[in-house]
């Protein structure tokens, strides 16, 4: 293939093919499921405001920033931090390191996802495997700590996710997310639509989008912050290698500003949907808004069940679309890790190995998802290691708590104090950067104060320093 070779790692197609993969990398379960329940605890409106302020302050100059580093090197971010300036070396493994976290939690949450999907269609079918009207809490509950099945779903998650990558970049990721996005976006809007018809509904959306502001009366607002501060992380795929190795894959005819504001929109616009699908359900059916992760597999579960013999089509049709939105996410976190080792092997004078690398970041992924799986979000009784309390912690602490904002952190210093300006040349390619004051100005002001910020905030989250 042809296009493949000119940084011998692949290309995309086309600006559609890189949006709708950067997009499917963006959304996931941090937006199905995060943001909702987030929202939940954050006192809903509130939550909202500030997470849309610093999507535009702070996401879009670092989104821009990332392509425009992955496409200014033709790298992955090793090798991307280290030709703009050798000393920030370190943070593109950082970038590197987090995704190898992320995927050992996420392909559990990604074998759930199978397991419900099944279950609504055994219900669907009447066939043997479904719900059958069991209490969703318990059912939960008894699946994830049965050991043997979670797992299986865990593996065929992580070997579908190994399948798509290892066909490429054109090949596997774009033909992929070409289709997966689109049909994400038309079932999203389907159990949109029937989660606003249910009695009841009407408090859930009020929820959303009623101007309340209760919660910047005391110290509230602080951790509303943080919370929303490490969600628009997360649900961006920031300093995780993913848009850096995605922006080395666009062709140079793009234009990196408008895919900068158009995947942090998109992304966020799902969020909102996704919050729209949840909460109206979650009120109709007096259900807990700030129910963590119980609140996908149990609330929601709970929902499709009460709604009679349509249930198990909208409760297919839900997981189905979270399901990809899983697996594009799970291909783009392995991408980010996979496209880095492969420019170690081309720096080592080697020929990049794609299958090699893939399944070595699989093997990874295996041994902790193995582990995640298994102690069944700290129901197992396993030991876990800085007082924290399930394997997911440990491995969330490491990237969402540490490794992706210090690399954010570290990122904005380099583009606002160290090098600023070093990728303008890059954005401006295709025509002027319009917005290239902003983006310095938050680069240099807004960014790293905010992430320093959010490292303490995060920081204190897992381990309770002081009460917020
Ligand atoms: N953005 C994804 C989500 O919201 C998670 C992700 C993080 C994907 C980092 C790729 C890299 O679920």
């Amino acid at each position: 293939m042809s296009s493949e070779k000119n940084n011998n790692k692949g290309t995309f197609n086309s600006n559609f093919g890189f949006l709708m993969s950067s997009i499917g990398s963006a959304v996931g379960l941090g937006n199905l499921w995060g943001f909702p329940y987030k929202m939940g605890m954050g006192g809903g409106f509130a939550f909202l405001l500030i997470y849309v302020l610093l999507v535009a302050t702070v996401g879009y100059p670092l989104m821009v920033g990332e392509i425009a580093l992955g496409r200014k090197t033709g790298k992955a971010a090793i090798q991307a931090f280290k030709r703009v300036d050798k000393r920030f070396t370190f943070t593109g493994y950082f970038d590197t390191v987090a995704p190898f976290l992320l995927i050992c939690f996420y392909v559990v949450f990604g074998g759930y996802i199978i397991k419900y999907f099944l279950i609504n269609l055994g219900d669907f079918l009447n066939l043997g495997f479904g719900l059958q009207g069991m209490d969703s809490g318990a059912f939960f509950e008894q699946f994830m700590s049965s050991g043997l099945e979670p797992l299986i779903y865990t593996y065929i998650f992580l070997f579908a996710t190994f399948l798509i990558v290892v066909r490429g970049i054109s090949g596997g990721i774009e033909r992929f997310s070409n289709f997966a996005m689109p049909a994400l976006f038309v079932m999203l809007l389907v159990v949109v639509f029937r989660a606003n018809t249910l009695p009841g509904a009407r408090e859930g959306l009020a929820f959303i989008f009623k101007p309340n502001f209760e919660v910047f009366k005391g110290m509230g607002w602080l951790s509303v912050l943080g919370n929303a501060g490490s969600q628009m992380f997360f649900s961006l795929s920031l300093s995780s290698g993913a848009v850096i190795a995605y922006g080395s894959y666009l062709s140079k005819s793009a234009d990196i500003e408008s895919n900068g504001w158009i995947i942090p929109v998109a992304d966020s616009v799902v969020a909102v949907l996704a919050a729209m699908a949840v909460m109206p359900a979650v009120f109709a059916f007096g259900l807990e808004p700030g129910g963590g992760p119980g609140l996908l597999f149990v609330s929601l579960q709970t929902v499709f069940q009460s709604m009679g013999a349509t249930g198990p089509i909208f409760g297919m049709v839900f997981y189905l679309l979270v399901l990809f939105a899983a697996l594009t996410s799970s291909i783009a976190m392995t991408e980010g890790a996979v496209s880095a080792m492969l420019d170690g092997q081309q720096e080592r004078g080697k020929e990049p190995n794609r299958l090699k690398m893939t399944l070595i970041f699989t093997i990874g992924a295996f041994l902790g998802g193995t582990l995640v799986s298994l102690d069944a979000l700290g129901s197992s009784g396993m030991p876990h290691p800085f007082g924290l309390s399930t394997w997911l912690d440990v491995f969330d602490l490491g990237a969402e708590g540490i490794l992706m904002p210090l690399g954010g952190l570290f990122f904005s210093i380099l583009l606002g104090w160290f090098k600023p300006g070093i990728l303008d040349d890059e954005v401006a390619l295709t025509g002027p950067f319009r917005s290239r004051g902003f983006y310095q100005f938050s680069l240099r002001w807004i960014a790293p104060v905010f992430l320093f910020f959010i490292v303490i905030i995060q920081l204190n989250a897992f381990f309770g320093f002081f009460p917020m």
